[in-house]
């Protein structure tokens, strides 16, 4: 783990993940809004990259921090780094994850488990860390990158929707032990959104990411944005995601998972 700038002076985002993809955006739009950001990611050049444009344009301090989340260290060396270069954290935003596609039995377990680690372990870890100090301070924002995934079962893609259901069902669950606070939890649902995430997990040729549309990561993170700075517990950016979601409420399980299926089949 290694930090590449000194310290900031503006109310401060922490945003994993942010080398690229949402968290990139998330933090650009962060830097618009007047936040110094700490970037967090794996490598540390798509990092100071990231850093440099962000300075460069919106003129806030931006701090690369690299952290594997997988390793279940890492949380806390990166609470330790924070503390040490004098930052307090005002905006968490948990996005950093991943996903992979395929039948259960012949998906590699031990990238099953690291998933399991980086999408919700640390997420758990992190934000008990970061919590804290925003109670105390009584203001505070946190944002977990939840999916429209969270929602139903994801036969061909088992272990990712399964970790997303955690980290809605956990961010709703400590956004009311926090009421009264200051300090507020959102959980960021997006449906199938263009960057490296469907590679990543293998499923690009997926009815989901060929047939049904696909968003931008710059409207995800500026809708997510806003959702989280008004403390808005839920955030589905998109209008069908929005129907289909209240559809499947009146929708037997069993068929709900059958057509969740069928979207992660191939096209
Ligand atoms: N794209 C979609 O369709 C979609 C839809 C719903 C929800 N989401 C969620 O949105 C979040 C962001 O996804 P994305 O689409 O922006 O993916 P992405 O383009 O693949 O970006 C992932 C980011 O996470 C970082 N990362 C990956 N593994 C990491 C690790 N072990 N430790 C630290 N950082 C790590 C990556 O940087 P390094 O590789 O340098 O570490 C990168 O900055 C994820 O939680 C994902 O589940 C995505």
């Amino acid at each position: 783990m290694s930090p590449s700038n000194s310290a900031a002076k503006g109310p401060v985002a922490l945003i994993t993940g942010a080398s690229r993809g949402i968290g990139f955006e998330l933090a650009k739009v962060s830097a618009g809004n007047g936040h110094d950001v700490v970037l967090v990611a794996r490598k540390l050049d798509a990092l100071e990259a990231a850093a440099g444009m962000i300075e460069g344009k919106f003129g806030v301090r931006a701090i690369a921090i690299v952290a594997d989340l997988s390793d279940p260290d890492a949380p806390q060396q990166l609470h330790d780094s924070v503390v040490a270069q004098q930052l307090e954290i005002d905006v968490l935003i948990n996005n950093a994850g991943f996903g992979l596609g395929g039948e259960f039995l012949e998906t590699d377990l031990e990238r099953e488990v690291e998933m399991i680690q980086v999408n919700v372990t640390a997420v758990t870890q992190l934000t008990k860390l970061f919590a804290a100090g925003m109670v105390k301070r009584r203001r505070g924002r946190i944002m977990n990158l939840a999916s429209t995934a969270a929602f139903q079962p994801g036969p061909l893609m088992a272990v990712y929707y399964a970790t997303k259901a955690y980290v809605l069902s956990f961010s709703e669950a400590i956004a009311e032990e926090l009421r009264a606070t200051g300090v507020t939890v959102t959980a960021l649902c997006p449906g199938a959104t263009a960057t490296d995430f469907a590679e990543t997990a293998q499923i690009s040729n997926t009815r989901l990411f060929q047939k049904l549309g696909v968003a931008s990561a710059d409207r995800i993170a500026q809708y997510g944005y806003k959702a989280m700075m008004r403390g808005e517990r839920e955030a589905l950016p998109g209008w069908r995601d929005k129907l289909m979601i209240q559809s499947e409420r009146l929708t037997p399980r069993r068929l709900v998972t059958k057509i969740s299926r069928m979207v992660q089949e191939n096209r």
